[in-house]
């Protein structure tokens, strides 16, 4: 266990507050990068008090490595119009930086009016690109994660808490 549900809970719900205040009289909308941020992204909307839109987009990382290949490829993107909205793109995790700015960089050629970055978690030690997130939940120390959204070959994607991987060696790195 590295996050119990409750501090996860208050977390996010102080994350909410802050983006309600940043975002007061204007109509956000959320990006989550599939399939990870799918249950936070949930829980931080229904922490958000303001009237915001949904949308969500897919991208890969060629072959099945943890080590971001560098290689990011946009497998489908947001179903609305991103173009003058303010955007928040909403990322489980950032590791080595790679994927977020990517998409960052994608989402900015459709000429959003603002965008930002929120990430639940971010693994500050494994920074290969620097990246600016704007809202973070917490800093976590080098290990691979599950829970909470997060996978492992696919499973633990709904433990409601979070949890570091025991023994995890070279076999996690294939988990992408
Ligand atoms: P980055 O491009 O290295 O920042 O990789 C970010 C992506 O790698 C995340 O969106 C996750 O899908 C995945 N990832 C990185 N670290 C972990 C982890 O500890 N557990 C599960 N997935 C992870
Ligand atoms: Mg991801």
């Amino acid at each position: 266990m590295l996050i119990p549900e409750a501090r996860l809970r208050a977390r996010v719900r102080s994350l909410g507050q802050r983006i309600r205040a940043d975002y007061r009289g204007r109509e956000p909308v959320l990006v989550g990068v599939l399939q990870g941020s799918f249950v936070f992204m949930a829980d931080l909307v229904r922490a958000i008090d303001l009237p915001l839109r949904c949308d969500f987009l897919r991208v890969s990382s060629y072959g099945e490595r943890t080590d971001s290949s560098g290689r990011v490829r946009l497998v489908f993107g947001a179903a609305g119009s991103l173009r003058g909205k303010d955007v928040i793109l909403v990322e489980d995790i950032v590791d080595t930086g790679i994927t977020a700015r990517r998409v960052l960089g994608m989402l900015r050629g459709v000429r959003p009016r603002s965008l930002r970055l929120c990430a639940l978690l971010h693994k500050a030690g494994r920074t290969r690109e620097a990246v600016r997130i704007d809202y973070v939940g917490f800093r976590i120390p080098d290990r691979f994660v599950v829970g909470y959204g997060l996978d492992f070959a696919g499973l633990y994607r709904n433990l409601p808490y979070l949890a570091a991987l025991e023994g995890a060696g070279l076999g996690v790195q294939l988990s992408r």
